[in-house]
């Protein structure tokens, strides 16, 4: 494995110049029908709607700054709620308001990855 911003705690590396944003910020929202268990079922749609609020109200949306989007499964559901933060392809777990709020101002505004919520590398689907 090659080791990364995630893996050795170093501060995350720029956005290309060519990027349109500096860091996008995908949520898993899928809820599967058949019963299985998904990311909808751990909360997802609220931790998505704080980070889209936050980064609003800290003035990081918008082109060059931050975008916060929906995603189907990411494929990581062992592991969910999940997102993932580009470019520096951090992943992350949460569980409430706090991580998502630590998220934002830690990685989103200063680019410091939140260690205590990556998620585990091993678990997948
Ligand atoms: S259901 Fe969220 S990663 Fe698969």
């Amino acid at each position: 494995m090659t080791p990364t911003s995630a893996t050795t705690g170093a501060a995350p590396a720029a956005a290309s110049p060519d990027s349109y944003y500096e860091r996008h910020i995908f949520f898993c929202l899928n809820q599967r029908e058949n019963g299985e268990d998904s990311c909808a079922n751990h909360r997802a749609q609220q931790g998505f709607d704080r980070c889209k609020a936050q980064v609003k109200a800290a003035g990081l949306a918008g082109p060059g700054q931050v975008r916060v989007n929906k995603a189907g499964c990411l494929d990581r559901c062992a592991a969910g709620p999940v997102a993932v933060v580009y470019p520096e392809a951090v992943w992350y777990t949460y569980v409430d308001a706090n991580d998502i709020d630590e998220i934002v101002e830690s990685h989103l505004k200063n680019g410091q990855v939140v260690e205590r919520l990556l998620t585990p590398p091993h678990l997948g689907r």
